[in-house]
């Protein structure tokens, strides 16, 4: 039979090991959250130099794509509105003035017009009047074409310049 004794010896070995269980437990617990936040700390700090490299890679791209886009639909009427900015140095109707003429610039090689003295840099910039040339020099011609004669300070505006480079193939054909 069993007596007070027994019993409560039984219940408190019960609650004895009881303890030591949730005591293991607990110990357990820790030490996996503990090992789990470090772990989350690492997570979160790859997602964000993971997330700022996702972040640069597309902008830059983005820039490049978007002078395409914008020339593909860009705007002929509002490039002859931003033309008016060259009109002082420009002309269009094949005679030259402070500038070579525009006409036929458009995939035109550069400083090819005869007859136009053209400054010592642009003779040595090369290439052609591609819409990335002409993007590149409208933006900034004197950082460019170091050396260049055209003293304009540039077209700032990406819309702007596509429109411009429209304008000016159009009046390439
Ligand atoms: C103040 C006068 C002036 C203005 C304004 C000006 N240009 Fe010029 N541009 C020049 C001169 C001068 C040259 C020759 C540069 C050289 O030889 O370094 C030139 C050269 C160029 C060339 C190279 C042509 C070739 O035959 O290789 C292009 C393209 C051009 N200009 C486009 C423009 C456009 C587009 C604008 C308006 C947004 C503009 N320019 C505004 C004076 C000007």
């Amino acid at each position: 039979m069993f007596n007070t004794m027994t019993i409560t010896k039984v219940v408190g070995g019960l609650c004895g090991t009881f303890l030591i269980f949730l005591f293991a437990n607990w110990a357990g617990t820790s030490i996996y959250s503990m090992g789990g936040a470090g772990h989350e700390g690492e997570h979160a700090q790859a997602y964000v130099i993971a997330t700022g490299e996702e972040d640069a890679a597309p902008a830059e791209e983005v820039v490049q794509v978007s002078f395409d886009e914008l020339l593909a639909s860009a705007d002929v009427a509002k490039g002859e509105k931003v033309f008016s900015k060259c009109k002082a140095c420009h002309k269009v109707d094949g005679t030259n003035g402070t500038g070579p003429h525009l006409d036929g610039v458009f995939e035109r090689v550069v400083a090819s017009v005869d007859g136009f003295a053209y400054s010592d840099g642009m003779m040595a910039h090369g290439g052609a009047w591609t819409p990335e040339a002409l993007n590149e020099f409208l933006l900034n011609p004197k950082g460019v074409v170091s050396g260049t004669k055209m003293s304009f300070a540039g077209l700032p505006k990406i819309e702007d310049r596509a429109n411009l480079v429209a304008y000016l193939q159009s009046i390439s054909g």
